[in-house]
């Protein structure tokens, strides 16, 4: 082989693990996405809306209502401020914790869910 295919072949065989890495991530974020959607859709809705606005089904029963957050206030704060809010909960009447509920991984889907609202 001369020194020229050889340097193609190289370079096919270094971009076909690349190629598939990226997949892998791009597959990966769908699934987050996906989960988060279903997590959101079973634990939140009823009370922060469909669309993420506050004004699920059950949001008057709550004054002041679920935080709107399509907001420009929660799309600027950082994911650990969504996080510890979701963990924690906001107080006893309003917003339970939800640490004991959501599994580590559900809150890091549903926060990438709520951004999703945010864009
Ligand atoms: C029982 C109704 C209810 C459910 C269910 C609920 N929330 Fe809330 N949530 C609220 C209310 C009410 C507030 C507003 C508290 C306030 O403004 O003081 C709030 C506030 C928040 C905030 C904003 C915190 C902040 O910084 O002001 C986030 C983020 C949030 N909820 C996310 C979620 C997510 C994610 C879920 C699902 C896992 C969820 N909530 C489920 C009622 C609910």
């Amino acid at each position: 082989m001369n020194k020229q295919r050889m340097k193609k072949l190289l370079i096919i065989l270094g971009v076909i693990p690349l190629l598939f890495g990226i997949l892998y991530v791009h597959v990966a974020a769908e699934d987050d996405l996906d989960r988060g959607m279903i997590v959101y859709q079973a634990n939140c809705l009823h009370c922060h809306g469909e669309n993420g606005d506050g004004n699920g089904p059950e949001a008057s029963n709550f004054v002041p209502g679920p935080a709107d957050l399509t907001s420009i206030e929660m799309a600027s704060v950082p994911d650990s401020h969504l996080e510890k809010a979701i963990v924690e909960g906001v107080s006893e009447v309003e917003m339970h914790s939800w640490g004991g509920i959501l599994s580590k991984e559900d809150i890091y889907a549903v926060i990438k869910f709520v951004r999703s609202f945010q864009q």
